[in-house]
């Protein structure tokens, strides 16, 4: 597969989808200095859609997702460069008291942790009905009414009763269905769940993304799913981009990026997961870690761990997403120069010893090349 073009701004971002994140840069101010967390970041969701942002810990997935509500923290942090569209309008540009509007309105959220979400001395039911005060015309009795609707919907059994309890009554499932009723109590546009699934254990985790994709179905929201666990997403999410330290590296349909990835990083995501390791067989992990935003290597950033590195290429170039002549969009070099196929990707055992070493990377690509390099 070879490269068509450079991925242009208008291509990556187009404004027909109902989010539309273009160029984005984040920074945070530390040790005196600013330093971009998050570079060129770039992604469309469309209406009643589903994206989910895959990658390590620390590539930039919450921090992306935090500056769509503007919830970077204040003074310390700050969009430097892009935009983000939402529904006709650029978010960036809107003030606070427009914003509060936006969040839990238009926009609901969902958080990894329930219990910093939901405040212990509200009984649930208060806090949903005050969500939905804030954004519509409607008595307390209606609000109320509401809430125990949507506790429903989010599966919390004996609804009317359970809205009465104070949050450390539910369990950790149970909480996080609160807090799902609360995000889709105003019936917005568009779901942020920032790894809505990571606290809880394996059975609960699948019962709330099935309930997840339940009330996408049924209320035609678009839905931003975040983690770094590319198993979730398989059977929830249209698309992936997968995000790695900082910058999106690779942007797939979803059954394209299991079945034919991109990106050697991609690649590493799949080979590593549980699911796809036969019985017996040794759980493998990509070598290395995601380098610290201040810390970046020259080049492709994911070339100390990527074991199809070329010295002198992929440790000088940084490369552009690019998209290829199948519609994904992929951040390497070599795969956009055709050097590279998905199969190679997929074939080859994780961690090889050669991996850090570019230099012997080198010799032995060309070696395989006939080339003299
Ligand atoms: N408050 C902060 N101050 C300074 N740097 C921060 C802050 N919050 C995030 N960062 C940095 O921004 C980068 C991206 O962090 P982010 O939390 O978005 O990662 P993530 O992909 O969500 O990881 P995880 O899977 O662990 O949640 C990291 O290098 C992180 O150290
Ligand atoms: S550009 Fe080079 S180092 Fe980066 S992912 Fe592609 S092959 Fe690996
Ligand atoms: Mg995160």
């Amino acid at each position: 597969m070879t490269i068509t073009d450079p991925v242009i701004a208008s291509e990556r971002g187009s404004t027909d989808g109902l989010l539309s994140i273009r160029d984005l840069n984040i920074e945070f101010f530390a040790r005196g200095a600013w330093t971009r967390v998050v570079s060129d970041a770039s992604l469309t969701l469309k209406p009643g859609g589903s994206l989910a942002l895959v990658g390590e810990s620390g590539s930039g997935k919450t921090v992306t997702s935090l500056s769509i509500l503007q919830l970077l923290p204040k003074n310390i942090s700050r969009v430097s460069k892009g935009a983000i569209d939402f529904d006709g309008r650029n978010l960036l540009t809107l003030s606070e008291s427009q914003m509060r509007n936006v969040r839990g309105g238009e926009i609901g959220m969902i958080f990894q942790e329930p219990m910093t979400s939901l405040n212990p001395v509200f009984t649930v039911g208060d806090q949903i009905a005050e969500t939905v005060r804030q954004h519509r015309k409607v008595s307390r009795k209606e609000a109320w009414a509401r809430a125990v609707e949507v506790l429903e919907l989010a599966g919390i059994p004996a609804a009317a009763r359970r809205a009465k309890d104070y949050p450390h009554s539910f369990s950790g499932g149970m909480r996080q269905r609160a807090m799902i009723a609360m995000a889709i109590s105003c019936e917005p546009k568009l779901l942020l769940a920032d790894e809505p699934t990571t606290a809880l254990d394996v059975t609960v985790q699948a019962s709330v993304l099935q309930l997840l994709r339940q009330l996408q179905d049924e209320l035609g929201m678009a839905v931003l799913l975040v983690t770094h666990d590319l198993g979730v997403v398989a059977d929830f999410c249209d698309d992936v981009t997968v995000m790695y330290a900082g910058e999106p590296v690779e942007v797939a349909p979803v059954d394209d990026l299991f079945g034919r990835p991109s990106h050697p990083y991609s690649a590493g995501l799949l080979r590593s997961l549980p699911q796809r390791t036969p019985p017996g067989e040794e759980l493998t992990a990509i070598p290395g870690m995601v380098p610290q935003p201040d810390q970046l290597p020259p080049g492709c950033r994911f070339a100390p761990r990527c074991d199809f590195a070329l010295a002198g290429v992929c440790d000088v170039e940084h490369p552009e997403l690019v998209k290829l002549e199948n519609g994904q969009l992929t951040r390497c070099i070599r795969i956009a120069r055709g050097e590279l196929s998905s199969g190679e990707l997929v074939a080859a055992p994780l961690g090889t010893p050669a991996a850090h070493d570019l230099s012997t990377i080198a010799t032995d690509v060309a070696e395989q090349n006939g080339s003299d390099r």
